[in-house]
């Protein structure tokens, strides 16, 4: 058994890059789990089946495999094959991903995989219910957030970056309703865990999250 790191949040809140460095820090693989929704949420909208039809979601999982191979310590996947780690960074795989994760076939779907390696590898997970469902186990909890206009901003610039034509206000709007379709649906809601630790870093630059993310995980890591 691997140790674990339970990173979970809304959207933005700097959980892969945080984790990512923390990883390299520690020595441990990182997994975004997100990702692995992304995948099945870029499946659903390359068939063109509606994300909120529960049915017609379920019924294609079978079509879908989902792999995760580390390149140099980067997480690739592979949908059937295919790497689309670039094609699920897209901004409208974003909605689809969220949809579709609200679905109990899906995430029962992507289960194994997420358990499979941290029960094999050193492992920091970052996702949405990832210390109170996948991993209820993980030696450290952390929940990573930030405000909703804070993290906008940072996803905003972030999209401009890569060259993706997004208005602040559209990004703003994506994500408080992704924040309400993540929280609110019944199966796996995110939400803290109640032996996590919650770090808010609203008002911190990036080195000074990541300096408050690696001293709370050392003192807990033993
Ligand atoms: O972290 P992200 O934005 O790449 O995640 C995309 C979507 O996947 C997000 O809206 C919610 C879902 N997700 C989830 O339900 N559970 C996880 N462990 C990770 C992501």
């Amino acid at each position: 058994m691997g140790k674990n790191i339970a990173i979970d949040g809304p959207s933005g809140a700097g959980k892969s890059t945080l984790a990512r460095k923390l990883a390299e820090k520690l020595d441990f693989i990182y997994v975004d789990t997100g990702a692995l929704y992304r995948t099945v949420g870029l499946y659903i909208f390359r068939k063109g089946i509606e994300p909120t039809d529960v049915d017609a979601v379920a019924a294609v999982l079978p079509e879908i495999h989902v792999m995760i191979r580390f390149i140099n310590g980067e997480q690739h996947v592979y949908l059937n094959g295919e790497d689309v780690s670039k094609d699920i960074r897209l901004h409208e795989v974003s909605q689809y991903a969220s949809l579709t994760s609200a679905i109990p076939a899906v995430r029962q779907f992507l289960f194994e995989t997420q358990r499979k390696l941290a029960a094999e590898n050193d492992v920091i997970m970052d996702g949405r219910d990832i210390g109170t469902v996948v991993l209820p186990d993980a030696d450290v909890k952390i929940f990573l957030t930030a405000r909703a206009e804070v993290r906008a901003e940072r996803r905003y610039r972030e999209l401009l970056e890569r060259g993706q034509q997004v208005s602040f206000e559209q990004i703003l709007a994506d994500v408080n309703r992704r924040d309400e379709q993540d929280m609110n649906r019944p199966v796996a809601p995110l939400k803290p865990a109640e032996d996590g630790v919650i770090l808010d870093t609203s008002e911190c630059s990036f080195d000074e999250s990541l300096m408050l993310l690696y001293k709370t995980v050392k003192e807990r890591l033993n």
